[in-house]
């Protein structure tokens, strides 16, 4: 880990333009900023699709075509503290639909603070939690016949680039079978003035958490960065539909990294590229999983029409 860590470090800051991988923001400090994140009043993902699994849950089990009397496995992929899903457990467990859930995620920590909840909050619910990589997990889940829901939420997805997220999906239909469904939530393309404070809100934890990437090199790799030297700049950009992040550094400065062996220079308003929050819209899903054996069976979006929960069956 520490040694992708820091070749990937290395590699993203001596390219002419910087940038730093979103997958490092979530250390221990990373997820605790991440949580203050989804609280905040600007983020509206979450509390979003939330709406719908608490307000549609019907509209979900109908459409992904549960039926009471056969017994099917619903998989989440990374399922955090399973707030969300959690309305939806909540329902099926309630009216004697027969499964078991299988949250996999990398972390052994998650997994087993989800159980435990789990088991106190609905004792009826069978939870078998996977620790690992969630195409190793699938992979292994192949064996089984039982027909499978997986769920992939939080516009999780959002956070890849596209030709990374169709491969992503591509394999993720090479581990299911014909009808197995993929349930998976998508921030919708919305204005500027909606999605631009989600990502640069009011008390400035986004900027913790963009900048927390800085702190990490520097305790973990032997970084001097002054993150006061640095600001958070998210950007917007409506005909793409794509949140961008970045951290900028505000004077002209060098700062060395002890693992690397290297010395970076920053121009005063150089930008590093640290994050992307892709937006859907029908089309451009359709675009992803054109390669991919899924196909749209429907859509079920909030109140406020921001978010939506696609769900895509296998062919
Ligand atoms: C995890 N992911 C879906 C978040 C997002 O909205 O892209 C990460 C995030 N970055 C800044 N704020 C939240």
């Amino acid at each position: 880990m520490i040694e992708n860590f820091k070749t990937e470090i290395d590699l993203g800051l001596s390219s002419t333009t910087k940038k730093l991988p979103s997958k490092y923001f979530y250390n221990k400090k990373g997820d605790a900023l991440f949580v203050e994140i989804m609280n905040l009043p600007e983020y509206y993902l979450t509390r979003s699709e939330f709406d719908i699994f608490k307000n549609k849950t019907q509209d979900l089990i109908q459409h992904l075509g549960l039926e009471k009397n056969t017994f099917f496995e619903l998989i989440e992929l990374g399922a955090g503290d399973g707030t969300k899903t959690k309305q939806l457990l909540k329902s099926l467990s309630k009216e004697n639909y027969s499964f078991n859930y299988l949250p996999i995620d990398i972390s052994h920590n998650a997994l087993s603070l989800l159980k435990k909840d789990l088991q106190n909050s609905l004792p009826k619910v069978l939870v078998h939690t996977q620790q690992g990589d969630y195409f190793e997990v699938l992979a292994s889940l192949k064996q089984s016949n039982h027909p499978k829901v997986v769920l992939f939420l939080g516009s999780n997805i959002g956070n890849m680039e596209d030709a990374v997220a169709a491969k992503f999906l591509k394999n993720l239909a090479a581990n299911l079978q014909t009808n197995d469904t993929l349930l998976l939530g998508v921030d919708l393309i919305k204005a500027k003035e909606i999605i631009l404070p989600a990502y640069n809100d009011s008390k400035g934890v986004t900027a913790q958490f963009n900048l927390n990437l800085l702190q990490r090199i520097n305790d973990e790799l032997g970084g001097n960065f002054n993150l006061d030297d640095f600001d958070h700049a998210p950007e917007y950009n409506e005909r793409e539909g794509i949140a961008k992040s970045y951290i900028v550094s505000n004077r002209s400065q060098t700062v060395h990294i002890t693992a690397t062996g290297n010395t970076y220079h920053f121009n005063k308003g150089e930008k590093i590229h640290t994050e992307i929050s892709r937006k859907y819209n029908d089309a451009l899903l359709q675009e992803i999983i054109k390669d991919s054996d899924l196909h749209i069976q429907t859509k079920i979006v909030d109140s406020k029409q921001y978010f939506a929960d696609y769900i895509l069956k296998k062919q």
